[in-house]
């Protein structure tokens, strides 16, 4: 990715859709007006949308639909972000990818983003569907040496700032179904996958890889997705600007993970649950160990174990695994 890419577009996302004169751009870049010229042909034909008016310079009326590594990087910049960032076209997890970067030795934290992956996964060994349609593909990797058992917390707590962030920051519905499917309408809108490597009292490395269907058509997709899926610009009625969101997302998920390990997330995380919770009130099964158990759901317990009533009265914990809903405990009855 030429940095000067990220110089134009960081000086067009500046200047708020007003022109930026070709002179300018080219004395900062230290290039020619054609030069300057040449580098916007080049993001035309990546999918921007550029006025160009004589005697008036450039401006930007409309950004990529897809991932656009230079624009990321723009926003980044701007938001003054310190977040490293690892951008591919194509790659078969981007987990799989931040694996291979955290065994190099590199330094956390840092983000890697694909366009499309060739064998994204989800939760329970479940493959993510991955196709270069406008949506997110993002991995996000800490070494946090926090002691393994705070792990179902922080995945809880990435959770809730995933849906507290679509709703306050797009403004559209989203909820969290434990453990953590972000759900909208009962449709999964994004998923979280953590995976992490411990030693015996501490976790070596985490990474949260984060799925988000953004600007597909999720009614498009073959039939058995379609009935269950839905994206942000489903919600939405017209497509979002993916490469704002994917920033924003960045920066959300590290300012996440900061108030996690400063401890700061205890006065938030309840009533972020309380108010994104999918499932209070609902009556699930969920199983433990190998028994399956019917109740109430009732929020989370300081460990993210789901608290359900059961219809005696007694509470019971569920630490993991997945629950499904219905609406009486009737409906699971054997
Ligand atoms: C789930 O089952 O709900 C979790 C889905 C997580 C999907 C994301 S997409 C980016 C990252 N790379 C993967 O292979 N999976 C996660």
């Amino acid at each position: 990715m030429p940095e000067t890419d990220v110089v134009i577009l960081k000086a067009l996302l500046e200047s708020n859709s007003n022109f930026v004169s070709g002179n300018l751009l080219a004395t900062e870049l230290g290039i020619s007006r054609v030069g300057v010229w040449a580098r916007l042909e080049k993001l035309r034909q990546e999918g921007f949308g550029v006025e160009a008016v004589r005697h008036r310079g450039y401006r930007l009326i409309e950004e990529p639909s897809t991932l656009n590594e230079g624009l990321i990087r723009a926003y980044l910049d701007l938001a003054k972000s310190n977040v490293e960032l690892n951008f591919r076209e194509e790659v078969d997890s981007t987990n799989t990818e931040a694996e291979r970067i955290l065994a190099e030795g590199r330094p956390t934290p840092f983000a890697v983003l694909a366009l499309r992956q060739t064998k994204g996964r989800g939760r329970m060994g479940r493959p993510w569907h991955s196709v270069d349609e406008g949506n997110l593909y993002s991995s996000f990797a800490f070494r946090p040496y926090l002691p393994p058992s705070q792990m179902q917390m922080i995945t809880l707590w990435m959770g809730v700032q995933l849906c507290h962030f679509i709703s306050t920051r797009l403004e559209l519905h989203a909820m969290v179904k434990w453990p953590n499917d972000i759900v909208s309408n009962g449709r999964k809108l994004a998923g979280i996958l953590a995976e992490a490597r411990v030693d015996s009292d501490r976790t070596r490395d985490l990474i949260f890889g984060i799925g988000i269907n953004v600007n597909s058509q999720c009614t498009k997709w073959p039939e058995d997705m379609a009935k269950v899926a839905t994206s942000l610009a489903d919600l939405n009625g017209k497509p979002l600007k993916i490469n704002q969101i994917a920033s924003e997302l960045i920066q959300t998920v590290n300012s996440a993970y900061e108030r996690y390990v400063s401890g700061a997330y205890k006065s938030e995380i309840f009533e972020l649950w309380n108010r994104y919770d999918a499932l209070r009130g609902r009556v699930v099964k969920g199983s433990k160990g190998k028994t399956e158990i019917v109740g109430t759901a009732d929020g989370i317990d300081d460990h993210g174990n789901l608290l359900l009533t059961l219809e005696n009265g007694q509470t019971q914990q569920i630490h993991a695994g997945e629950v499904s809903i219905g609406t009486r405990p009737e409906t699971f009855a054997q």
